[in-house]
């Protein structure tokens, strides 16, 4: 079911959050579908999961195959391993960042993505949407090296892909979260892994800010909107540490563990059995 971010006569923003569901194989995601004045774009469509739910349930809305782009934040497989069947059942420009531009063509057949690829350079871009415009804003290394948020000035939503994704279920990922502290549980842990540094927090926080955000949405999870909670989440960022300020030699050891192959889990490693009698017998002078 799509939930209504934003409508006007002539401007759209749609979510999809039940699409693909938290179900302990894969992670909950969102997909968002984008229209002004009768052109439309949908933000990181998601995978295989997600592709026939959304191509019906955008349907009631906008054509399908009339899609002008296709806008993937990064290039994981939750963000766009759909990129064939989007291909091949609409005439849409995929449009991601410059250093994926030669890996997506891996998601499609052999020549799918021939003048279909609108590479957008490190300093990102405002791309042409009806008669507005949508700004590719940088965001690179939260979490993926070349990684783009989406802004849309008609509805004052920043489209934040992974950074600021929570944990939790499609019915509440439909709910915009207008207080930070109590929805701090769900993000935490995600962000302190899959965020590469405090500094790039930082650094994006200090340009998020110029931006007038209304809402910000991620692709896992709940939106954040309201000046205030806002406004948290940037305090929030600027004092996190996560990804490389937290690793040290420690997670850089060899392995010992085994992994089971009953429980698929990893175990310690099996003790070298005690020398036998008989052995120590042998070897004895
Ligand atoms: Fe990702
Ligand atoms: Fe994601």
């Amino acid at each position: 079911m799509a939930v209504e971010l934003y409508r006007d006569p002539q401007h759209v923003c749609l979510m999809f959050t039940d699409l693909v569901e938290e179900d302990g194989q894969a992670v909950q995601s969102n997909q968002f579908l984008v229209i002004d004045h009768g052109v439309g774009a949908l933000i990181d469509p998601g995978g295989n999961l997600a592709f026939h739910g959304l191509f019906a349930s955008m349907a009631p809305h906008f054509p399908p195959p009339r899609l002008s782009y296709l806008l993937a934040s990064h290039a994981d497989p939750d963000i766009i391993a759909s990129l064939d069947q989007w291909l091949t059942s609409t005439r849409a420009m995929l449009v991601i960042s410059r250093i994926w531009e030669r890996f997506a063509p891996h998601f499609t057949k052999v020549g799918q993505t021939q003048d279909r690829i609108i590479a957008v350079p490190d300093e990102g871009a405002r791309l042409p949407l009806g008669r507005s415009t949508l700004w590719l804003v940088p965001a690179h290394f939260l979490h993926a090296e070349g990684n783009f948020h989406f802004y849309d000035p008609v509805s004052r939503i920043l489209f934040t892909g992974d950074l600021g994704a929570s944990m939790v279920s499609g019915t509440q990922a439909s709910q915009p979260v207008r207080e930070l502290a109590p929805h701090l549980p769900h993000m935490e842990a995600f962000h302190r892994r899959y965020m590469v540094s405090n500094k790039i927090l930082r650094l994006w926080t200090a340009m998020a800010r110029q931006l007038d955000v209304d809402m910000l949405v991620p692709q896992h999870g709940a939106p954040i909107q309201g000046a205030q909670a806002i406004a948290d989440f940037y305090a929030w960022l600027d004092g996190l540490a996560c990804g490389i300020d937290l690793m040290d030699a420690s997670a850089y050891q060899l392995p010992r563990d085994r992994i089971d192959l009953t429980t698929r889990r990893t175990m310690p490693p099996t003790p070298a059995p005690a020398p036998s009698l008989a052995r120590s017998d042998q070897t004895t002078p």
